[in-house]
């Protein structure tokens, strides 16, 4: 799947962030025997609701349930009406936090996304968002499906989900993650009848069906455990329980999401042993994801963040590595690399009150940041609705 060699693939782990001691070993073994079973990630996807979306899509009810679904918005409203007697059913059962959620872990974690929040948009956007293009399969899937051909529409869209889960309420019936999880399941339901449907997809996938178990744990890996690697890479001060908590929330998410309670990681140490396996080797430039760090760097060009487009293509640089940068054709910018990886450092530490005086660039970078988190905040939907739509087709080419 990857065209590193395996010291490319440690040394690239560690720049990342995302070695861990278990050293790289291979991913989920996939014997026919362990796909049997079910046990294989790879080899997972989402059935009940995978068999439902592919019923509405294929009897032309997607637009009855876009508009069913749009004021359906806080964890606390009720099901809307109007939707397929299955489907409702589904959501009643599903729309709900599991048996294991800890209330406490969970305010825990809202209230550290709150502290730490200009870090997490910035890792979150930039870091994680990019990456995401180096991550061929979600590359692919992105590019070709509907959503592909309207990158500043998307990115509002899964900007929403980070938006909700960092949300103080998030996971509160006042808060609107578990409905916007569920609807993101539902796409992604919809995607897996959609894209095998797609000569262009089909043509460039290694993959006959997209967004396995395995799928998803490796974009929450790009997600969730790249983060917490860097904010302790950077010595962002962090309590033991902020840790616990902001991996809690995760694991929420992505059981929320479909993922198999017994795949999810439990820990830090595993999720950086299995991030080590399954994300690390497979980063790989791919003509679609290149298209799609354009796009997406061309979007938060558009807004002023007080920053040239170089100091922009070196902080991508700074927080996913140069050879990330390499693949993705990023040009250099030297005299805006030594501040970065300078005056970074410098700043984060200022701002932590480790610190006593502003260190040089300090107002650039807070600039930078405050830019970044407003173009996360500004989220593009009214209170009374989320963005989130199931798609009715593919990009058409
Ligand atoms: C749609 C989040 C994993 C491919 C979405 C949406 C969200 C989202 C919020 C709805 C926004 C939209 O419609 O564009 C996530 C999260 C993931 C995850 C949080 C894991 C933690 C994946 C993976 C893949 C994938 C692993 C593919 C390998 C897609 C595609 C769409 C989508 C193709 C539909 C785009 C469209 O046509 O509109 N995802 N996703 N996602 N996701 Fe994911």
């Amino acid at each position: 799947m990857s065209n590193l060699s395996r010291r490319n693939v440690l040394s690239l782990g560690v720049a990342l962030g995302l070695a861990s001691a278990a050293g790289v070993v291979p991913a989920w073994a996939s014997t026919g025997a362990q796909a049997a079973a079910g046990t294989d990630p790879w080899w997972v996807w989402d059935d009940e609701v995978d068999r439902l979306m592919a019923g509405v899509l294929d009897t032309g009810g997607v637009p009855a349930v876009n508009t069913a679904l749009r004021p359906w918005v806080n964890n606390g409203d009720p099901l809307p009406t109007g939707l397929p007697t299955d489907l409702a059913a589904y959501l009643q059962q599903n729309n709900r936090l599991p048996s294991w959620a800890d209330p406490v872990k969970l305010r825990r974690a809202a209230d550290f996304n709150r502290r730490k929040d200009t870090y997490l948009f910035m890792l979150y956007g930039l870091g994680s968002g990019i990456m995401s293009t180096v991550i061929p399969r979600e590359a692919k899937s992105v590019y070709w499906s509907a959503g592909g051909a309207n990158m500043q529409d998307r990115a509002a869209k899964t900007f929403t989900f980070g938006y909700d889960l960092s949300d103080l309420n998030a996971f509160q019936p006042s808060g609107q993650f578990v409905v916007t999880a569920n609807k993101t399941r539902l796409v992604h339901a919809a995607v897996r009848h959609l894209l095998p449907q797609s000569p262009h997809w089909r043509a460039v996938a290694d993959e006959q069906i997209p967004i396995s178990n395995g799928d998803i744990l490796v974009t929450f890996h790009s997600l969730g455990t790249y983060v917490h690697r860097k904010l302790l890479e950077w010595r962002v001060p962090m309590s033991a329980a902020d840790e616990e908590a902001f991996l809690h929330q995760w694991q929420v998410a992505i059981h929320l999401l479909g993922v198999r309670d017994e795949f999810i990681p439990k820990t830090w140490a595993e999720a950086d042993a299995q991030s080590t396996r399954v994300l690390t080797p497979l980063l790989s430039p791919t003509t679609e994801g290149k298209e799609l760090a354009q796009d997406l760097l061309g979007l938060t060009a558009q807004i002023d963040l007080g920053v040239t487009r170089g100091f922009l293509n070196e902080f991508v640089r700074y927080v996913l590595s140069d050879a990330v940068g390499d693949w993705l054709g990023l040009p250099r910018d030297y005299a805006a690399a030594a501040l970065v990886r300078t005056g970074w450092p410098a700043y984060i530490a200022f701002r932590e009150g480790l610190l006593p005086i502003a260190p040089a660039g300090f107002y650039l970078f807070d600039q930078f940041i405050r830019a970044i988190a407003m173009l996360f905040l500004n989220k593009v939907s009214s209170p009374t609705t989320t963005p989130i739509t199931i798609p009715t087709g593919n990009r058409p080419g």
